[in-house]
């Protein structure tokens, strides 16, 4: 069994795969997440921040730590630094989060955890978004030019987190959107749709990437790896001590 901490970031491609494949790491090892504040908006987007705590159990070594409850110096990500975790795991990770890594920067939860986890030699996987060119589920949002301007509009009134607004055309308050699609099958112009977006790679992530790889970070290609590369990492050097 290991024990990964997993840092999730702003990035919507592979968010739902990482999910997915957290469920299957979760059912075998222990699982504690570092969610960056972007990470928990597109979460959220997306629909999955609910799954993610359904996933995560909550004891020791299963929490869910949130950047934006976390202050400014991240005191849970110190436990990488007195080894209770065997591996940092960043999946999906932004071109922000893997450039502030390239470069040093360790001003979020998640690239706080791995400056230290590099300081302490934890082994450390990264999944970086648009490495490759591929299409991206967008979170849910209102077609204007299919939009109809209802004067009585069932999407907006049947939304569970009042996300939807204006008495013209009308608009998703992505803040609130919960993504958990209510909404859809209820626009009689079906003005509601996530949209599809062709992302095509850029130099400068590469770069980013391949610092990162020449540190010694293992760089994965795809979600469907993960369970194994958890498996494989071998764990962690630090001995137990005692504190958090
Ligand atoms: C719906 C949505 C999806 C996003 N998907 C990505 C993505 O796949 N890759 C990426 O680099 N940034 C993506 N972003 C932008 C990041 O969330 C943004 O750069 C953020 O500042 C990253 O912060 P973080 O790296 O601390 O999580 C997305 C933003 C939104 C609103």
């Amino acid at each position: 069994m290991r024990r990964v901490a997993w840092g999730i970031t702003g990035g919507g491609q592979y968010l739902a795969e990482s999910v997915r494949a957290m469920r299957e790491v979760a059912a075998q090892h222990r699982v504690c997440t570092f969610v960056s504040k972007a990470g928990e908006e597109v979460l959220r987007m997306y629909g999955l921040l609910e799954e993610l705590r359904e996933i995560s159990g909550g004891g020791y070594l299963e929490e869910i730590f949130l950047e934006s409850e976390s202050g400014r110096s991240f005191p849970m990500t110190g436990r990488l630094m007195i080894g209770r975790y065997d591996l940092l795991l960043i999946a999906p990770a932004t071109s922000n989060t893997v450039a502030k890594i390239a470069c040093g920067i360790s001003d979020t939860i998640v690239t706080n955890a791995a400056a230290l986890a590099e300081k302490a030699q934890v082994p450390v996987l990264v999944l970086p978004t648009d490495v490759r060119e591929a299409v991206t589920r967008a979170p849910y949002a209102v077609n204007r030019e299919m939009c109809n301007a209802c004067e009585i509009c069932p999407p907006q009134t049947a939304c569970p987190q009042g996300a939807i607004s204006g008495d013209g055309v009308r608009s998703i308050d992505l803040m609130r959107c919960d993504g958990c699609g209510t909404c859809l099958p209820l626009c009689s112009s079906s003005a509601i749709d996530a949209v599809r977006m062709n992302v095509r790679r850029r130099g400068i992530d590469q770069r980013n990437i391949e610092m990162l790889r020449e540190r010694g970070y293992t760089i994965l290609e795809s979600p469907e790896e993960i369970p194994e590369a958890v498996a494989k990492t071998a764990t962690g050097r630090h001995p137990p001590s005692a504190g958090a």
